[in-house]
């Protein structure tokens, strides 16, 4: 699929389908329109009073237009309130545009939607985003699959001048965003530890970045005792992956980016007693920090970025880690596994300290870690904790430009006392209470002074109904993020 944008006027645009858009309340044909809609014999009008189209986010009219006309069908889109709209309500205006013009087999499409923030390049970005993502259907498991007819060839962003940086760059970002929704959906027999240090040896060939495999002997060496006790009991050998972009000039500052890999997590010996059959999805983690990785590889900012995932599954058998057992983690401190189902922050433990040895500016870990996130914040929002207040504004900020919402949530110390084990320097879960703060928590005890951000995302890497950009099923949350982050200033 092509997509440029251009200056062309509405009226003057030959081809399948024009989109044009509306705010809520304001469904006026007036100056392009009102001509649009003479050249067209009234139908706008007709179409508008027959549907009661009133312009609210999300709302869409179709029709075919009358045969010897320059296009073959129109569809009216609803942008909501004025006061509302923003980047992210036209990454979801232009996701809704693409899968109507689908539906209704268009192979070439317009659309027409209001610049926003006197910002034409990076409205060009976030349409583009709402196309490519909206469209990327994953049908590497079906043999027939459903979506077959014409596929969309070429789409006209009209008025916007030249964006060709812009949409470039939208494309790089949903390469990234479309790679971690693809490791997130496949199933946990073909994406394993070993696939996901292969991806990172694909990205580092590809586009020339560093990457550094450690193998169990190595993090034996290093003594990553709590994300080997995790891998004990698998049969394929853990992956400790770093893969690092270093620009070409001086970096202006260094980030170290964690994700939490787990390709399956059956719970282990404290066995999952019911959600384990959606347990692939928690490599969710490193899946973002690999897709981020392909976009920055790509994007090239003069910013150094370290990639890291310690990659394993959570396995039962004869020599899984017991309930009870002790590990000492890189930096020495002890831990009492008092559920082996809390594994995501014993691997993420090693990673942290790992990463801090980096002397990077600052760490940002992300990880599919808590049920209780999910309880707390729902599918659509992710959670956030950190120990520096600049950071955690600059994500916010990456977020809400990504259209993907994250909420600061407390790092409260207090809730450290849940942690507090009689025998080893603490245990690795808390009481049901609060439990995704004291998963923070635990993590905190694995940095000493880099700013640190924490993302739990166990609800948004998953969707099981359609929404704004994502379809059903993996997201790719939050690579675009993590990218804005990456880029900022
Ligand atoms: N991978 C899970 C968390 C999870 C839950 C991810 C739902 C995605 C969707 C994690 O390893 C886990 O099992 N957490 C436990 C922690 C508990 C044992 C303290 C949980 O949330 O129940
Ligand atoms: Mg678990
Ligand atoms: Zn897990």
């Amino acid at each position: 699929m092509e997509i440029r944008a251009t200056d062309t006027a509405l009226l003057d645009w030959t081809g399948d389908t024009l989109a044009v858009s509306f705010l809520e309340d304001a469904v006026e044909l007036t100056g392009d329109l009102a001509q649009l809609d003479d050249k067209l014999g009234g139908l706008l009008r007709e179409l508008i009073e027959e549907t009661e189209f009133k312009g609210s986010a999300g709302s869409s009219a179709v029709s075919r237009v009358g045969a010897g006309s320059s296009i073959r069908k129109i569809i009216l889109l609803g942008l909501g309130k004025a006061d509302t709209l923003n980047l992210d309500s036209l990454r979801r205006a232009a996701a809704a545009i693409a899968r109507l013009a689908k539906q209704q087999k268009s192979k070439t499409l317009a659309i027409s939607l209001p610049v926003v923030n006197a910002e034409p390049g990076l409205t060009a970005q976030v349409i583009t985003e709402g196309l490519v993502l909206a469209l990327h259907l994953d049908n590497r498991f079906k043999s027939d699959p459903e979506d077959k007819g014409p596929k969309l060839e070429q789409v006209e962003l009209l008025a916007l001048g030249n964006q060709e940086a812009a949409i470039t760059k939208a494309q790089q970002i949903c390469d990234g965003v479309i790679l971690a929704r693809e490791l997130v959906a496949a199933p946990a027999s073909i994406v394993t530890p070993i696939t996901l240090a292969q991806t990172a040896e694909n990205i580092a060939s590809e586009y020339g970045l560093t990457l550094e495999i450690l193998e169990k002997e190595d993090c034996e060496k290093l003594g990553m005792g709590s994300y080997l006790g995790v891998a004990q009991a698998s049969d394929l050998p853990p992956k400790f992956i770093h893969l690092t972009y270093t620009p070409q000039d001086t970096p202006r500052r260094k980030l170290a980016i964690v994700g939490k890999g787990l390709t399956f997590d059956s719970g282990g010996l404290n066995i999952k007693v019911s959600g384990m059959e959606t347990m692939k999805i928690d490599m969710g983690g490193a899946a973002a920090t690999l897709g981020t990785a392909k976009a920055i590889a790509q994007l090239k900012p003069d910013v150094e970025v370290h990639f890291i995932s310690a990659a394993t599954e959570n396995m039962i058998s004869g020599r899984a880690m017991h309930p009870g057992d002790i590990l000492t983690a890189s930096n020495g401190k002890t831990i009492e596994v008092n559920n082996t189902d809390a594994e995501g922050r014993l691997t993420l433990a090693d990673a942290l300290v790992f990463a801090e040895k980096l002397e990077v500016d600052g760490i940002l870990d992300l990880a599919t870690l808590t049920g209780a996130c999910v309880v707390a914040l729902g599918n659509d929002i992710g959670g956030m904790w950190s120990t520096d207040e600049t950071l955690a504004t600059q994500l916010q900020a990456a977020s809400e430009a990504a259209g993907e919402k994250i909420w600061q949530m407390p790092l409260e110390e207090r809730y450290f006392e849940g942690l507090k084990s009689p025998i080893a320097d603490m245990k690795n879960t808390g009481p049901r209470a609060a439990g995704s703060i004291t998963a923070a928590l635990f993590l905190k005890q694995f940095i000493k002074e880099t700013p640190w951000v924490h993302l739990d995302i166990a609800g948004p890497v998953w969707l099981d109904k359609e929404n704004g950009c994502n379809n059903s099923g993996a997201t790719g949350y939050p690579v675009r993020t993590l990218v804005n982050w990456i880029l900022s200033d």
